[in-house]
């Protein structure tokens, strides 16, 4: 087990790194703008809220957009070819910024920066670039930005082991109303397509007491959601607390909302369901990532479960709450998928009925099982495979959508629309965006909504005004 280990960065190491801190901020003579711009999942947006934090300390500013900035950080994602060459070409049309402006901070961490070889690449090819550091040394951004800001030097430190856990690091959340909690890091289940646990390192669970306190402190500044991140909740195993019994710890807190996310089917337990019926606090909503509908797929993507255990699994959860909000994750066209194999995929998301599903066609990922499979299937087979899958999850969302109409509904209300300056969104309990007439003084509240029509895959609402004297 991971956590049997010494996981903690060390306190020494976190006090030389906060003595670069002081030293960098020292050394500005004035505020340094930066702008982050973060790519990939939720694990990469709250490591972005700990890097804002560290450059807030080191006395720089965020600013909105990369030209007014002094220091552009990329923190990148690799799980698919496309969010990689996504960073790529942001990065090099960063060269050109620079070339109007010497004096710009190029920096870019995260998980594309933990591939093999990235350190040697970005040192080589990438020139332009003063600073790029991994998921597992995030830590040592300050003593990296002292070296560029102080000495003048280049810093390309990526390091290959697992970086263990590190606490006490300051947060920039990005609203004050709804936070992420990392529960857990790294991923051990190799997924045979997947990069994470290569870019991710091994599972480490944080301590159940630092979880429960930043969650008490998050409560006390009235936050309304939590989100508890991990790649794969389940493992949770945080001094010998498993993490049903940490979710019975967070959810005693009161904060209106708990969420969790990712949760891999086979390590669902029957503790973990009963929650859905139990706690006052956890949302009815779950994203449970089935990738495949077809038994020898799903063999060969090392995912350890049946499609007849998934269903069975779901059937369990929908006993214990059968209003309960679903999503998943597909991947089409892995190698050798035949036709009959994704019809099964199909018919899956037909039979279990998600409120949405996040589709990907397959992509070969450096250094993965997949990678080395035979794959014959021509592209435009998968792009077409993908799109029948969509259209088969849009006619099951559209229809959930309409059923919602009627219903009264409390909304965590998010923003103000983008579309519809005299309207706000936020989402349902179950995960549903609901847009209704109202100002940004709602922003951050829960308030009653009566769902009145329903879009593709969004609801309209109208407020219910007495709400507003809760
Ligand atoms: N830890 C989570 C999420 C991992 S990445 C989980 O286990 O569910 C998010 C999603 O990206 C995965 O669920 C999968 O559907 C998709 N994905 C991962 N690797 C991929 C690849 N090589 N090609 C296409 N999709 C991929
Ligand atoms: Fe990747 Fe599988 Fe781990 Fe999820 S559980 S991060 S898909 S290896
Ligand atoms: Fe991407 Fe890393 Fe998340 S590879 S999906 S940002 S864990």
């Amino acid at each position: 087990m991971g956590n049997q280990r010494d996981i903690l960065v060390p306190a020494e190491k976190l006090e030389e790194q906060r003595a670069y801190t002081e030293a960098v901020r020292d050394a500005l003579q004035r505020p340094l703008g930066y702008h982050i711009v973060t790519l990939g999942c939720q694990m990469n947006v709250h490591d972005s809220e700990t890097i804002a934090g560290m450059l807030d300390e080191m006395g720089m500013t965020p600013v909105d957009t990369r030209e007014e900035a002094d220091l552009i950080l990329y923190n990148t994602c690799c799980v698919r070819e496309n969010a990689e060459n996504k960073a790529l070409g942001n990065v090099i049309w960063l060269k050109e910024l620079k070339a109007l402006k010497p004096s710009l901070i190029i920096a870019v961490g995260g998980c594309m920066m933990q591939e093999e070889g990235m350190g040697e690449k970005v040192r080589k090819m990438y020139p332009f670039i003063d600073l790029a550091f991994g998921t597992h040394n995030m830590y040592r951004l300050p003593e990296l930005l002292f070296r560029v800001i102080c000495e003048k030097q280049r810093a390309i430190e990526i390091l290959d082991e697992d970086g263990g856990i590190c606490e006490g690091l300051p947060v920039r959340r990005r609203n004050g109303f709804s936070a992420y909690i990392n529960i857990m890091y790294g991923c051990n289940n190799f997924c045979s397509y997947c990069i994470v646990p290569y870019v991710r390192g091994r599972e480490r669970s944080r301590s159940q007491e630092v979880i429960i306190e930043e969650a008490k402190a998050l409560a006390d500044s009235g936050v309304q959601e939590i989100m508890l991140l991990g790649q794969n909740v389940n493992s949770y195993m945080g001094g010998g607390a498993h993490f049903a019994e940490l979710l019975y710890q967070i959810d005693r807190i009161g904060v209106p909302r708990v969420r969790f996310m990712t949760s891999h089917p086979k390590d669902i337990s029957d503790e973990l369901i009963a929650c859905f019926g139990e706690l006052k606090h956890l949302c009815r909503q779950l994203h449970l990532p089935v990738q495949a509908g077809n038994n020898r797929i799903l063999q060969v993507m090392n995912r350890r479960y049946t499609r007849e255990k998934y269903i069975e699994t779901i059937g369990s959860i929908r006993r214990t709450c059968p209003d309960i909000g679903l999503t998943t994750d597909l991947i089409v066209g892995f190698p050798g998928e035949t036709l009959a194999e994704f019809e099964e995929t199909v018919s899956l998301v037909d039979e279990i009925r998600y409120d949405a599903a996040y589709t990907f066609i397959y992509s070969p990922r450096p250094g993965t099982r997949a990678a080395s499979m035979p794959d014959d299937t021509p592209i435009e087979e998968k792009s077409r495979r993908i799109q029948r899958l969509i259209e088969h999850q849009q006619a099951v969302t559209t229809d959930i959508c309409q059923r919602q109409i009627g219903r009264i509904e409390d909304v965590l209300v998010e923003e103000v629309s983008a579309r519809d300056t005299s309207c706000v969104a936020g989402k349902t309990e179950r995960g549903h965006m609901v847009n209704f007439r109202g100002d940004a003084s709602l922003i951050g509240r829960i308030v009653p909504v009566k769902i009145t029509s329903a879009g593709k895959n969004t609801l309209r609402g109208t407020l219910i005004e007495q709400s507003l004297t809760r």
